[in-house]
C-alpha cells in the first residue's frame, strides 16, 4: 500500500520545529514549504545491496539530523536509489517518529532505466520493454537513452510512486530535456517539452504529483546560441501555454557550486530580452531552485585553499565550506549533497549549526 498525502506547510513546519534552535535559518520557506537548505541526493554509488543499505541508513540518519528533503530519479542505481529511499522512510514513518507531510520527495524521469540489474543485452531488453509492449516509439528516444512523450512519463511517474512507497511525490522533474536536443530540431523540442507539460500538468491533476520542474546538466548553464541551451523564458512560456497562468512548473535543478557557479555568475539567461543570470530570473518568477553536485562530485570535499575556507567562518572542513557557499546563495532554495556514507551525512549536516551567510556577508565574500 502507498503511504498517502504529500508535503504541506504545516507539515513542513512542524518538522521545521524540532530543529529550529538548533539550525538557525536551516529550513527555509519555498513556494510553500519549509525546505531544507541540505538536501541528501542519491545518484552515485554501485547498484549493490550493500549500497542500498548504506544509502538507507544516510537517509535514516538525514532525518535524524535536520533533513526533510530527498532528491532521486527513476533511473539512478537502476531503480535502487528511489527503492532505499522509500524503504528506510517507510520504516520510520511506520515507527512513528516521522510523518509523510513532513517530507519533500523529488524524483525525475525521461531516462531509461534498468530494474534494479544491468541485463545481459541492454538494447533487447529496451526492445522486449518499452518498443515491443507499445509504451515507446522508437523515433520518440533520443540519443539512444532518453524519452519524454507523455505515454512514458505516466508510466514513470506511477513506478516511482510504487518505488518510494508513497501515492504523492512533492516535486517531479523532467531530467535533463536538452538530452534530447542531440536528436532533434528545436521546434520539435518545444512541441515535445509541451507535451510532456501536459502530462504532467495531468499527473498533478489526478493527485501523483505535486509540482514539477526540470533538473539539467547543460540546459542552462550554456551560451544561448549553443546547441543544448535551454531558454527558461520559453521553458516558463510552454507550461503558461498548456497550463495557464496557474501552471505547475514551479521547480529547477541544476549544478552550482564553488566551482561551477555559471546560475549566478553569468548572464546566460536573457528575460524580455534583457540578458541575466539564471538564479535572477528563476528568482524573480519564484521558482524553487535546487542545486545538484555542491561538492562538484566530491571533489570540493578536500583541498580548497585556505583563502576560500576563510569566507566561511565556524566550519570545519572543506564540505563544509563548499556546502555553506551554495546554500547561501541568493536564490538558491536547497544545496543538494549526494551522501551514502553515515560519515557524510554526519559532517555535511553540521553545516546547518551555523547560520547561512547573510546577502551582506555573501556580497562581501564575493567582492574579496
Ligand atoms: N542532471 C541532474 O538531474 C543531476 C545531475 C547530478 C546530480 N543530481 C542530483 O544532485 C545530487 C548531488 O550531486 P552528486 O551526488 O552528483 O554530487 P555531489 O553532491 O557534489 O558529491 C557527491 C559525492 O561526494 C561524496 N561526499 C559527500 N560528502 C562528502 C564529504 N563530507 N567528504 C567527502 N566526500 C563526500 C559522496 O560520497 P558518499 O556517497 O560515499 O557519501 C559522493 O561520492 C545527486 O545525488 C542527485 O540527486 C542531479
Amino acid at each position: 500500500m502507498l503511504i498517502p498525502g504529500f508535503a504541506t506547510t504545516e507539515g513542513t513546519a512542524r518538522f521545521r520545529e524540532r530543529f529550529a534552535a538548533r539550525l538557525p535559518g536551516h529550513l527555509r520557506l519555498a513556494n510553500g514549504l519549509w525546505i531544507a537548505s541540505i538536501g541528501l541526493g542519491t545518484y552515485l554509488g554501485d547498484p549493490t545491496p550493500a549500497h542500498d543499505q548504506l544509502y538507507a541508513e544516510a537517509v535514516q540518519r538525514a532525518v535524524e539530523l535536520g533533513t526533510n528533503h530527498f532528491d532521486t530519479a527513476i533511473n539512478y542505481r537502476h531503480q535502487r536509489s528511489e527503492r532505499a529511499i522509500g524503504r528506510a522512510l517507510g520504516a520510520m514513518i511506520a515507527a512513528g517518529g516521522l510523518r509523510r507531510d513532513e517530507l519533500v520527495l523529488a524524483s525525475k524521469g525521461g531516462f531509461l532505466t534498468f530494474d534494479a540489474e544491468e541485463p545481459e543485452d541492454p538494447s533487447s531488453y529496451f526492445h522486449e520493454k518499452l518498443i515491443r509492449t507499445g509504451l515507446v516509439r522508437a523515433e520518440d528516444v533520443a540519443a539512444g537513452c532518453h524519452v519524454m512523450s507523455p505515454k512514458y512519463l505516466a508510466n514513470q511517474i506511477d513506478q516511482s510512486r510504487q518505488n518510494l512507497g508513497v501515492e504523492t511525490l512533492d516535486i517531479y522533474y523532467l531530467h535533463n530535456p536538452e538530452t534530447q536536443l542531440s536528436a532533434v530540431s528545436r521546434p520539435e523540442f518545444y512541441r515535445r517539452l509541451r507535451a510532456a507539460f501536459a502530462a504532467l500538468e495531468k499527473a498533478v491533476a489526478e493527485g501523483k504529483i505535486r509540482v514539477y520542474g526540470t533538473a539539467t546538466w547543460n540546459a542552462y548553464r550554456h551560451d544561448p546560441d549553443s546547441r543544448e541551451a535551454i531558454s527558461l523564458e520559453e521553458v516558463l512560456r510552454a507550461a503558461e501555454e498548456v497550463g495557464g497562468k496557474e501552471h505547475h512548473f514551479r521547480a529547477v535543478q541544476l549544478p552550482f557550486n564553488l566551482a561551477m557557479p555559471v546560475a549566478l555568475a553569468a548572464k546566460s539567461q536573457v528575460w524580455k530580452g534583457r540578458a541575466m543570470s539564471f538564479l535572477e530570473v528563476a528568482r524573480a518568477q519564484g521558482l524553487m531552485v535546487f542545486a545538484s553536485a555542491s561538492l562538484m562530485q566530491g571533489h570540493l570535499a578536500q583541498g580548497l585553499p585556505a583563502e576560500i575556507r576563510s569566507w566561511f567562518p565556524g566550519l570545519q572542513t572543506d564540505a563544509q565550506c563548499a556546502i555553506q557557499f551554495v546554500r547561501s546563495t541568493p536564490g538558491i532554495t536547497c544545496a543538494l549533497v549526494g551522501m551514502s556514507r553515515r560519515e557524510h551525512v554526519e559532517e555535511n549536516l553540521a553545516t546547518a549549526s551555523v547560520a547561512p551567510l547573510t546577502l551582506e556577508q555573501f556580497r562581501s565574500m564575493l567582492a574579496k
